[in-house]
C-alpha cells in the first residue's frame, strides 16, 4: 500500500546575531548614546544571552553567530548588516564612519555561508534591515537619518520588489525598525510621530491594520520586536503593547534589554533575518 506523502517539516527561521563581547558606548551617533553612560558588560552579556536563548528555544529559531570585532561596538546590532533576500544579501553602506568597518566582516560572514553579496553604489547610504522591512511582498523602507531615499529605487530594481519609502522625522527613531514593526501580512505596529505626514498616509493606505504604540512604550523600543510567526520577542516595559498583541492572537515574550537601549537598540536591532524569501 502506498504511504501517504508526508508534509515536509517546517523550516526553522534563521537569524544572525553577534555576541556583545566588544559592545559599549564609544561614540555618539544617535540621541540615545552618551559616552559617559557606561554599559554594564556582564549585564549586557546576560541580556543578550537570554534573548538568544529565547529565540532559539521557545521561539524555535536557528541562531547563527558572527564573530564580534574589537573597535566595532555596534556590530551587535546585526539588523544593520544588510538586507537578505533569498540567497542574496544587499550589504549595508553605513552612514557614519564609526560603523563602516563592520561591512567587510559581515560581507565575509555572508560569503562563507553561501550568500551572494551585492553592493549598492558607494555614495548611497543604506543600513540594511534596520531601514527595510517586508510586509507581505512590499518592502517598507525608511530614509533620512541613516539611509538615502535614492538607495530605495536601486533596491527596488535589484530585487524586483515594490518599495514604499517612508521619511523618518524624529532623531530618536532613526531606523525604521525602531518605529515600525510588521506583525503579519495585514498588520503592523508603528509610532506615528516618528513619520512625516506623507509617510503616515502611505502607511494608512497600504497596511490594512495599523496598531499605534504610545510614546512611553515607543521609547522602550516596543516596535523593535522580533516576530516569528505568532511569537513576539521584545524589551520589558511595554504592557499596553503586550496586551494589544495578545488581543490580536500573538504571544509576547518580554526580556530585559536595557543595556542595549543605551546605544539606541533592542531585540530587533540585535537580530537579522536570514531567510526573507522572494514570493514566487
Ligand atoms: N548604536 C547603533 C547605531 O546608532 C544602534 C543601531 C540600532 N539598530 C537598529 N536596527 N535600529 O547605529
Amino acid at each position: 500500500m502506498a504511504t501517504e506523502p508526508r508534509e515536509p517539516a517546517p523550516r526553522r527561521p534563521r537569524l544572525l546575531m553577534v555576541p556583545p563581547e566588544h559592545y559599549g558606548i564609544l561614540y555618539e551617533i544617535n540621541p540615545w548614546m552618551h559616552r559617559e553612560v557606561s554599559v554594564a558588560a556582564s549585564t549586557a552579556v546576560e541580556q543578550w544571552t537570554r534573548l538568544r536563548d529565547l529565540l532559539s528555544g521557545p521561539l524555535g529559531a536557528d541562531v547563527h553567530q558572527a564573530s564580534p570585532q574589537p573597535g566595532l561596538p555596534d556590530m551587535v546590532f546585526t539588523a544593520n548588516a544588510g538586507l537578505v533576500y533569498g540567497d542574496r544579501v544587499i550589504l549595508s553602506n553605513f552612514r557614519y564612519p564609526e560603523r563602516q568597518g563592520e561591512a567587510r566582516h559581515f560581507a565575509r560572514w555572508f560569503e562563507e555561508h553561501g550568500f551572494r553579496v551585492e553592493y549598492l553604489p558607494a555614495h548611497l547610504s543604506f543600513e540594511g534591515e534596520g531601514d527595510a522591512l517586508f510586509l507581505g511582498d512590499t518592502l517598507f523602507a525608511g530614509y533620512y537619518w541613516r539611509s538615502d531615499v535614492r538607495a530605495h529605487s536601486r533596491l527596488s530594481e535589484m530585487l524586483g520588489v515594490r518599495v514604499l519609502s517612508l521619511q523618518l522625522v524624529d532623531p530618536h527613531y532613526y531606523h525604521l525598525d525602531t518605529c515600525f514593526c510588521p506583525l503579519d501580512e495585514q498588520t503592523a505596529a508603528y509610532y506615528p510621530p516618528a513619520f512625516d505626514d506623507y509617510a503616515r498616509r502611505v502607511l494608512a493606505a497600504n497596511v490594512p491594520q495599523l496598531i499605534e504604540v504610545e510614546p512611553a512604550e515607543a521609547a522602550r523600543f516596543a516596535c523593535n520586536a522580533v516576530v516569528l510567526g505568532r511569537q513576539v520577542a521584545l524589551n520589558t516595559g511595554c504592557p499596553v503593547f503586550e496586551s494589544r498583541l495578545r488581543d490580536l492572537g500573538f504571544t509576547p515574550h518580554a526580556t530585559p534589554l536595557d543595556e542595549f537601549l543605551k546605544a539606541g537598540g533592542s531585540a530587533k536591532c540585535l537580530t537579522l533575518h536570514l531567510d526573507r524569501q522572494p514570493l514566487s
